[in-house]
Order: C-alpha cells, then structure tokens, then sequence
C-alpha cells in the first residue's frame, strides 16, 4: 500500500515509525512532515487543509490509503471530501468525518452528546450572544471554579478555569459579546469544575467495534510540578498505575460501551481514533473531553508499547473488521519528554540548529517541530523533539528520557525534568 499520513508533529512522527515496521507498507508519504518522519518515508510539502491539493498528491502519487494525524482537517470534512469525490471515493480515510469529528469540533456537541448517553461528565449548559445575560445570572449561583469552553477549536487556549464569580462572567462577556476566541467562541460551555487526576484512553473504532489502546498520563503545565502556562504537552508516560483495572472496566462501561453505541445511535459511522479525556476521582471516571485523533505525546508513549502490526489495526478499521485484531501491548513504561523552544507556550523564535542527537543512549527520539536545511536539523515550532525511552519500570523510563533528553542540545532548550515522577 501506498499511505498518505497527514500531520506534521510528534505524533505523526511515532506513527510514521510504526506504520513503516509494517510489511503492508510499501511507500510512505508524508504531509507536510518534518525532519524526522522525513526519515521513514517522503515529506510532501502541501497545505492539508486545501483538500484539493491534497487531491492532486494523492492521485499523483498513486495512494491508496490514507490516515489523518491532527484534528483540524477531520473537522473541516476531510473525509467527506473524499467520500464524495468519484476519483477518491474507494480510499480509505482513517479519521472521522465531519459530523463525528463535532466530538472535538464543538464542546456543546459533545457535552449534549454526553448528557444524552448518560456518559459521565462535568454538569454543564450553553450560552450564547443571545441568552448572555441568562448566562451571567447563571454564574451568579455557579460553584467556584467555574470551567468556561469556547465551542470551537481554539488551538488548545479555549479553556478557562476561572476563581471568581466576577471573572467567570468577564470573560464570558468576552468570548461572546467580543470574540475573544474569534468564531470559536461563538458559543460558551460553562461548566462544573471536576476533581481528580487526568489520564487519557484512546480507543480505535471501525463504527461497531473498538480496540482499547494503552492508557497514557499527559503533562500539559510548561513549568515542574505542574505549574506556569497550559502548552500541548510537555511529556506523557504510559501505563498509568492509577488507571487499575477495575478503574478500567468503569470507564469501558459507563464510557466507551455507551459512546459507540451512541455515535451509531445518532446515525454517525466513525472510522478512527477517540481520544477520551478523564479525570479519575478517586476511582471514578468522568469525561473531560473527546478529541477526534491521538494526543500528542501522548503517542509517543503509547505506540512504542504496541508490539501487534499498528497498520494492520488501521486497515482493519477500514475493512470493519476491528473485532478480530488481536492487540499485543508491551507490559513495559514508556516515558515521553518534550524538549520545547525557549519562550513556549508564548513567542519563540524558529531556525536553532541542533546537535547531540546521535548521543541518545536508549531513548527513541521523535521529531515535532523540527525541518532539515543543507544536512542539518532546525528547530521549527514550539515543540521541538520528544525523547521517549521504554523500560522495565517507570523509574528507569524517566531517568533514561531525562538523561537521553540532556544529550541535545539547541539554543533556548528547555525540558520539564519531572515527568512522570508524581506518580513514583
Ligand atoms: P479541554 O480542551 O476540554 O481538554 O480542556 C483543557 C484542560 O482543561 C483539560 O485537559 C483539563 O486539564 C482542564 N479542564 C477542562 N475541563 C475541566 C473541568 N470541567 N474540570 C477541571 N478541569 C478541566
Ligand atoms: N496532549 C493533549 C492533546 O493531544 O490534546
């Protein structure tokens, strides 16, 4: 098969490394790539979300299979896209189409959607310009924190835990009166503020049934012991002790079970990843959020624990054949460390050389910002490389990603040095 993967980041790096393990794949291509899934197939330099350009590469490079990294194309139809075009129409997409893509698209979807199928999940209601003054009086009475949510995607900036009252309903006035998010913040979910510990499931469906991929514990604070500013993610392991099995078994239950029963129940055919945000209050799960593809980095953490054929379990999501996949996880800890730029979540400037890459001991290192200019490698975003190492426990994991992760070097790089070591 020839496999077109979309996505430029982490992610797409560790997908690229398990997809080409596959003797299903023959030619892998990425879109747009970076320096580092450059090393497992060819980078295609194109705007994915001009899905006509995506057209053209993909009947130019004769592809016949298709698997779509991030969010926003899924949400913008990609998938619809090549439903309904005659030349694309017999491609597999692994990836929701638009009406499953809302899970993440819109808070108030999924919220509904939740409330609907008896999911738990935070309490919660939704405003809008035209009931704003409804939604201030609500607050007045609201118990503190309050969560507030853009509706849609805002680059991971959409939510607001707010400690006051006062500030809850400035910055609702904000979103809707002012546009704070632009068209995202349309809408406003307000909701209850949940307690607990964040873990992620992610699940892969064919539309009837699923695979429960490993668990994985995300970073997402830019400062150690989890404070400063909210960023993609700064580090992930996985397993999660927390996550038991007993743990588990309640949220495939009460979660995932009543989750594709209810997409099918709504009519939608979903064909890919759900993401599903916990939080585990002492032993009981209540969904945070959906998203509609894998986390990053949190991938890079879970794939290098799949030791069955990745691919395989995507063309089995294609052929509707995801009960007879037989997952083979590795009973080891991955620990993911993410080396960002200076200045990120904030500015930061692109174009840092980096070096010390081939002194990586016993890590696997995976590119997220990062592109090749005359043989040598330069940061390119915030995020710049995830170091993961996999090891017999997790003590051993985040030592060796945190020594392996000293070993390069860029001006301004900065890592977190205490992933995963709240849980040891
Ligand atoms: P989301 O975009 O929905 O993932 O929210 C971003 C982050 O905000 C989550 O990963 C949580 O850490 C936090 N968060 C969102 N909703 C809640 C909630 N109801 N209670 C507590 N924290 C929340
Ligand atoms: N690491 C969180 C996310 O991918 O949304």
């Amino acid at each position: 098969m020839n496999i077109l993967l979309i996505g430029a980041g982490g992610r797409e790096n560790a997908f690229s490394f398990k997809i080409t393990q596959s003797k299903h794949c023959e030619k892998l291509f990425i879109a747009p790539g970076n320096a580092g899934t450059a090393q497992f197939g060819q980078n295609l330099d194109i705007n994915v979300l001009d899905f006509n350009a995506v057209k053209a590469t993909v009947l130019a490079n004769n592809i016949n299979f298709v698997i779509v990294g991030p969010e926003e194309p899924l949400v913008r139809g990609i998938h619809d896209y090549f439903l309904a075009d005659a030349d694309l129409a017999h491609i597999p997409v692994i990836g929701p189409k638009k009406d499953g893509a809302q899970l993440e698209g819109s808070k108030d979807f999924s919220k509904q959607f939740m409330h609907k199928y008896g999911i738990p999940t935070a309490a919660s209601k939704t405003f809008t310009i035209d009931n704003l003054p409804e939604g201030i009086a609500y607050l007045e009475s609201h118990t503190l924190p309050i969560v507030l949510k853009a509706d849609g995607l805002a680059a991971g900036k959409g939510v607001l835990i707010c400690n006051s009252i006062t500030e809850a309903q400035t910055e609702l006035t904000l979103m809707l009166a002012e546009a704070k998010f632009g068209k995202a913040s349309e809408m406003v979910v307000v909701e209850e503020f949940l307690n607990g510990i964040e873990l992620s499931v992610f699940v892969v469906t064919d539309g009837t049934n699923y695979v429960i991929l490993p668990e994985a514990k995300d970073y997402k604070r830019i400062g150690e012991a989890d404070t400063g500013l909210n960023t993609g993610g700064m580090g992930a392991i996985s397993p999660v002790h927390f996550a038991n099995a007993a743990f588990l078994q309640k949220v495939e239950e009460r979660v995932i079970i009543p989750t594709i029963n209810g997409l099918k129940a709504e009519g939608i055919h979903y064909k890919g990843f759900i993401f599903i945000g916990l939080m585990n209050d002492n032993g009981e799960p209540n969904v945070v959020e959906y998203n509609c593809r894998m986390g990053d980095p949190e991938t890079e953490s879970v794939l290098p624990r799949i030791e069955s054929d990745f691919l395989e379990l995507l063309m089995a999501v294609a052929d509707e054949n995801v009960a007879n996949y037989k997952l083979q996880i590795s009973p080891k800890t991955a620990a993911t460390i993410m080396l960002v730029s200076a200045g990120y979540p904030s500015n930061y400037i692109n174009g840092k050389t980096i070096t010390g890459l081939e002194n990586v001991k016993d890590s696997m290192v995976f590119h997220a910002g990062t592109i090749s200019e005359n043989n040598t490698i330069k940061t390119n975003g915030g995020r710049v490389l995830a170091i993961t190492s996999l090891q017999n426990d997790l003590f051993t994991a985040v030592q060796q990603a945190t020594a392996d992760a000293g070993r390069v070097y860029y001006d301004g790089v900065y890592f977190r040095r205490d992933i995963g070591f709240d849980l040891l």
